[in-house]
Parts: C-alpha cells; sequence; structure tokens
C-alpha cells in the first residue's frame, strides 16, 4: 500500500492535504492546510514528519505563501512575498536539511527566465514543489531496491524511528528497504524501537509494517542492547535528517546509541537516505543544529504527567552518529560503504 502522506490539491489556487501523523494509529485523519501559518504549525507539531516530508511540505507552503498575492501585483512584490514565506518556513525546524533544501529549490524557481508575472510565477512554484514529491517518491524507490539485498531471508532488522512512507513522498527510505526485501519474497522480521518521547516507532512504523504484512515486533528503546546481546538482530537500518561531509549522520534521537551497540556486537548499521538529505556544506557533524523540544513531551505522556512537576528536562530531538559506526548508506545514487568525505563525493558530486 502506498500512502500518500502529503498532496497538493488543484491548481495554484489549490491547497495542501496531509496525514495528520499526530493522531495515528487511532484515527486516520487528512488535514486541509491553506496557510502558510498552517504549514509551519503542522512542521512544528510534527503532524508532517521525516526529513523528506518535512521538504515536501515546505516546497508546497512556499506555494501558499504566494497564493495570495493578486495576479496583477508586480512580480517583485511577489518575489519578495516568496522570500519572506521562505524564512518564515525555515524557523519551523532546524535540523533536517531537507527542509532548507527544498525551499532554496523553491527560491531558485522562482528566478526562472520563462517567470514575467505572478501567475507564471505561481505555475512554476506549483511545478518544482510537485516536483519536489515526485523526485522524493522515486528516490525513495531507488533506496528500497539499492538496499534490499542486505537482508537475507531469517533475518531480523531492527530499526528505530520512522523513516517509512509516512516520512516521504510514499515509500519511504529505511523502511523502503524493508518494503522492496519483502516484494522480492524474502521473509525476514523487523524489531521496531518505540522511540521515545513521541512514540513514531510504536505508533507509525508498526502501523506501516503491519499493513505491508511484514512480521513487526515492538520494542521500547532500552531493549536493543539486550536483544543484541542475544543474538536476535542482524542488522539496523534507520533513516537520517542531514549527512555531513564525512558521512556523520543526525537522525533521531537514540539513533547514536544504537550505532554504538551495534558496533560492539558487530551488526551492521545501515542508514538509507536520498542524496536530499546530505549537507555537503558541513565538514562534519558537530556542524549541525540539533533541535531542543519541549519539556512537556517527556514530563507527559499523551496528556497524562509521568514526572514531578518542575523537575529539570532536557529534550533534544536527534543525536549524531559519528560515520565510523555506519557500515554503510544506502541513497538513491548506490551504496556508499564506509562513509567518509571521499567515498561520498565520489558517489554524489
Ligand atoms: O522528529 P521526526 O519524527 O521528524 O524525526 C524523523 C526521523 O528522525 C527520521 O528517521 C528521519 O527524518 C528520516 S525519515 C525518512
Amino acid at each position: 500500500m502506498l500512502i500518500e502522506t502529503i498532496k497538493w490539491v488543484g491548481d495554484v489556487s489549490g491547497h495542501v492535504e496531509l496525514i495528520d501523523q499526530t493522531l495515528l494509529p487511532n484515527e486516520f485523519r487528512m488535514l486541509a492546510v491553506e496557510d502558510v501559518e498552517a504549514i509551519w504549525r503542522a512542521i512544528k507539531t510534527l503532524q508532517v514528519r521525516g526529513a523528506p516530508a518535512i521538504g515536501i511540505a515546505a516546497a508546497y507552503g512556499a506555494v501558499l505563501g504566494v497564493r495570495p498575492i493578486a495576479d496583477n501585483a508586480s512580480l517583485n512584490e511577489a518575489k519578495e512575498k516568496l522570500k519572506k514565506t521562505c524564512d518564515y518556513l525555515a524557523t519551523s525546524r532546524p535540523t533536517a536539511v531537507n527542509l532548507f533544501w527544498a525551499l532554496e529549490r523553491m527560491q531558485r524557481a522562482a528566478d526562472d527566465n520563462n517567470v514575467q508575472s505572478v501567475i507564471e510565477l505561481k505555475q512554476r512554484l506549483l511545478i518544482e514543489a510537485r516536483a519536489v514529491r515526485d523526485e522524493d517518491a522515486a528516490m525513495c524507490r531507488a533506496i528500497g531496491k539499492n538496499g534490499a539485498d542486505f537482508i537475507k531471508d531469517g533475518d531480523s532488522v531492527l530499526t528505530h524511528c520512522n523513516a517509512g512512507g509516512l516520512a516521504t513522498a510514499g515509500y519511504g527510505t529505511a523502511l523502503a528497504v524493508m518494503f522492496v526485501a519483502c516484494e522480492q519474497g524474502r521473509k525476514f522480521c523487523v524489531y521496531a524501537d518505540e522511540t521515545r518521547p513521541l512514540l513514531q516507532g510504536a505508533r507509525l512504523t508498526t502501523w506501516e509494517l503491519m499493513q505491508a504484512g511484514i512480521d513487526v515486533t515492538l520494542i521500547c528503546d532500552n531493549m536493543a542492547g539486550h536483544l543484541m546481546s542475544l543474538g536476535k538482530i542482524d542488522l539496523v537500518i534507520t533513516g537520517a535528517d542531514r549527512i555531513a561531509a564525512n558521512g556523520d549522520a543526525a537522525n533521531k534521537i537514540g539513533t547514536y546509541s544504537l550505532a554504538v551497540l551495534a558496533s560492539a556486537h558487530n551488526i551492521p548499521f545501515y542508514i538509507a537516505a536520498p542524496s536530499s538529505t546530505f549537507d555537503m556544506s558541513i565538514a562534519d557533524g558537530t556542524q549541525i543544529t540539533i533541535e531542543q523540544r519541549a519539556a512537556e513531551e517527556v514530563t507527559e505522556s499523551f496528556g497524562r504527567r509521568i514526572a514531578p512537576e518542575d523537575v529539570k528536562v532536557c529534550n533534544p530531538a536527534f543525536d549524531v552518529t559519528p560515520h565510523k559506526y555506519i557500515t554503510a548508506l544506502i541513497t538513491e545514487r548506490g551504496i556508499i560503504p564506509k562513509p567518509n568525505r571521499e567515498n561520498i563525493s565520489r558517489r554524489l558530486i
């Protein structure tokens, strides 16, 4: 089943529709998003989430930003509005580079020489946003095909957070590898970390894998090391939010601990990500901004207080896995074994 996480409905005067991921798995509801503030909120509150999906949402958000400008207004006014919209959307979440990559792409599209009027600008932006979406879908398929052979018959795969269809334009990155291995007839099982504090693994990854008919077992994050010590995990595959030029990769908090554990147990650790998740402008992972989120995400569990009032809280949403712990990167352009600056630039530039 292909999930349509986010789409643009109609022509340039249309709007965005997205699956409200905060409600899953209990409720499947499409959210109509009509303005830039609402798309900013949807990104911030994780109604739409996962690096590629955030990029697509931002691209559609840029279209929404320019939509209210009158067709007979000046092109400069509309471009100014686009710039302000992109600057605003860039403040929604700091870590996933796909957000900034998509916004830069939208601004470059506006400078297309064929754009001579406001209506042409609106049309060009919608074409570009749809291309961001369509290209992501194609990249995900290719990632799945390139990585599927890493999963052998009888394997147990561990994954963290959600890098599935919900996090992309439809097929996922880490989960794409599993979907394709399953399509190719391989029998394997998956352990999904629940992924505290917002439970993307428990709520979203299990939901997606179960719908695909893949054998999945939910575990709490702190159970992974124990399972590895018992020989129950053959490989780990996760997604990424930003990969530096040397291969250091930011992903959901807890990924780094998994990579160290995997290394200690001689278990291969793979990261699956499209080229839009690489940030070749930064040398290493120390330059990745880690999003800090609200204390309530840790002190409350779905509306119920679970810690003393006024307790001090630390809530980084991501961590960085040093490249030395990554066995290979799985991209749409092929496999990058032992990622480092040289191997990555050879494959991606
Ligand atoms: O905070 P989230 O849910 O947006 O975090 C998502 C992740 O960390 C994913 O693993 C990553 O974005 C890759 S999605 C293909």
